[in-house]
């Protein structure tokens, strides 16, 4: 075990963590954003550069800051190491000009883009982009296109953090899309003609951090913070079949995996359930899903619609509003 202070917090985690699992470690506000590293990806991180932090220290035995900035989960702990995220207006300059860069060729189409208010890039750019853009020549553009016959690509809206290469690499039994060409001219496509079939595919919507693989049977059909996102489950001979259902009223618009406080996906999930299972009736469902991510949707505290909790939340007011002795008329 080795001892690592990220922003002043010290904890300790096993040799070989990276910076970035060690802040996640201790969690909160510290932990720097990360748009391409994936952590049930193997050799996912190290392309899209947000999680870059400064270490002030490299270990007890060198205590000497690294020369540049680090990418946080590509770079491992060692023992004594110090390290500054949210502390280093370095840090916080470079990751605006990361931003910028991100943002030099992705539309501002979030008002009409399926990802918005579940999106990483979107989220980034509150926290940590500049206002207005300096950008003035022209973007790329390209064509929509299918690939498979769930899912739309728009390449203008990705950033090549290649995480649905892996998936299709590490989740199905066949790649057959991938990033062609280099530099500005780089973009995902299948291999002449081929279309991304297989029983796995629709993680790749998943894992996107933004809106560039968008679900076919979804598209358009509602903003997300106007769902009710639902745990439920179903017995499923290819897959965890636990998901979250994105209702309105009796309608599932949307089936996806569930996914943890970063964003990513806790156990995936296969085709059949994510597209042929689209009535309520083909689950059990468990109740409001508490969206642990960063997002619009978990402001509207769907799970308080849970009666239980509701009552329990209506008790505890009342119990604090008689220990303030409020008035009657306050109290309702
Ligand atoms: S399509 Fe999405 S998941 Fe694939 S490389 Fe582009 S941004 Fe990443
Ligand atoms: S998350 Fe580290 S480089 Fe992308």
């Amino acid at each position: 075990m080795v001892k690592v202070t990220i922003d002043g917090v010290e904890t300790t985690v096993p040799e070989g963590t990276t910076i970035l699992n060690a802040a996640r470690q201790i969690g909160g506000d510290l932990v720097p954003p990360a748009m391409c590293y994936y952590s049930s990806l193997k050799d996912s991180g190290g392309k899209c550069r947000v999680c870059l932090v400064k270490v002030s220290q490299v270990s007890v035995k060198d205590p000497r800051p690294m020369p540049k900035l680090v990418a946080s989960c590509r770079t491992t702990v060692m023992d004594g190491m110090v390290v500054q995220n949210l502390t280093s207006p370095e840090v916080l300059a470079a990751r605006k000009g990361v931003v910028e860069f991100l943002l030099l060729n992705h539309p501002l189409d979030c008002p009409i883009c399926d990802q918005a208010g579940e999106c990483d890039l979107q989220n980034l750019a509150y926290q940590h982009g500049a206002s207005t853009t300096r950008y003035e020549e022209g973007r790329r553009t390209f064509e929509k296109i299918d690939i498979g016959d769930k899912i739309k690509l728009h390449m203008t809206r990705c950033i090549l953090c290649y995480r649905c290469t892996m998936v299709a690499n590490q989740l199905t039994p066949g790649r057959v899309h991938g990033v062609l060409n280099r530099g500005d001219a780089s973009e995902i496509s299948t291999y002449i003609e081929k279309a991304v079939d297989n029983e796995f595919s629709g993680n790749m919507i998943d894992v996107c951090p933004v809106g560039a693989l968008t679900d076919k049977t979804f598209r358009f059909k509602s903003r997300v913070w106007f769902t009710n996102p639902m745990d439920a489950h179903r017995d499923c001979p290819k897959c965890c079949g636990k998901v979250v259902l994105w209702t309105k009223g009796e309608d599932v618009l949307r089936v996806t995996a569930r996914k943890d406080a970063y964003g990513e996906v806790k156990e995936y999930i296969c085709n059949e359930c994510r597209y042929d299972h689209k009535n309520i009736k083909d689950w059990t469902v468990e109740g409001p899903r508490h969206i642990e991510h960063d997002s619009v949707i978990s402001q509207n505290h769907y799970e308080y619609l849970d009666m239980q909790k509701l009552k329990k939340e209506i008790d505890r007011q009342i119990i604090f509003q008689k220990g303030k002795q409020l008035p009657e008329s306050a109290s309702q």
